[in-house]
């Protein structure tokens, strides 16, 4: 359930103050995952919002873990949302401000067609909502319908969310 989902991530979330640079406050989902309770939990938690998804999207690097055991779960695809320089050309790029510095994002320009495609985006943490909004502008500049966008946890205090507001969002903890 979302309720026994926030309990674990509440639990297990590894926090670091001043990484990766000062002033900034990590949060390290690598326990929350290593649990087999706390990651069942949360991918069924996940899959309950999926709705009608055929594709799910998974960003680099902590939403890949979660994308495949949602993807699967909902008998959909799996789609990973790559930093850049890791996949070959062509690719549609997508860069965007993070908490800390700039970043881009890619997925293939060929090979895989997005066209109609009802992805739902997955990534661990929401912070200032940089990384999500660009993964959606991407998709949606590919053709796709972002039908959900969803998190383990929210940085409320970053306001992403308000980044997000054409998307439906879901974050199993907000903190
Ligand atoms: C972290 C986190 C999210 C993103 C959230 O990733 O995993 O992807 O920040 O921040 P935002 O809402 O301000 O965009 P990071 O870019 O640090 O890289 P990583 O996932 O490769 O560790
Ligand atoms: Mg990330």
């Amino acid at each position: 359930s979302l309720e026994s989902a926030s309990a674990d991530v509440a639990r297990l979330t590894r926090w670091a103050d001043d990484f990766p640079e000062p002033g900034v406050r990590f949060a390290d989902l690598t326990p929350v995952f290593a649990d087999a309770k706390a990651f069942r939990d949360i991918v069924d938690a996940l899959v309950a919002i999926g709705g009608d998804a055929d594709l799910v999207a998974g960003i680099d690097a902590r939403g890949f873990l979660l994308g495949a055991g949602v993807a699967l779960a909902l008998d959909a695809g799996v789609l990973a949302v790559r930093k850049a320089g890791k996949l070959p050309p062509p690719v549609l790029s997508q860069s965007y401000d993070l908490e800390y510095g700039s970043a881009t994002l890619e997925v293939p320009a060929d090979g895989v067609d997005l066209r109609g495609r009802r992805v739902l985006v997955i990534d661990d943490v929401l912070a200032t909502g940089g990384t999500l909004r660009a993964t959606a502008e991407l998709l949606a500049s590919a053709g796709a319908t972002v039908v959900g966008v969803a998190v383990v946890l929210e940085i409320e205090a970053l306001a992403g969310r308000d980044r997000l507001a054409e998307y439906p969002l879901t974050s199993l903890l907000r903190v």
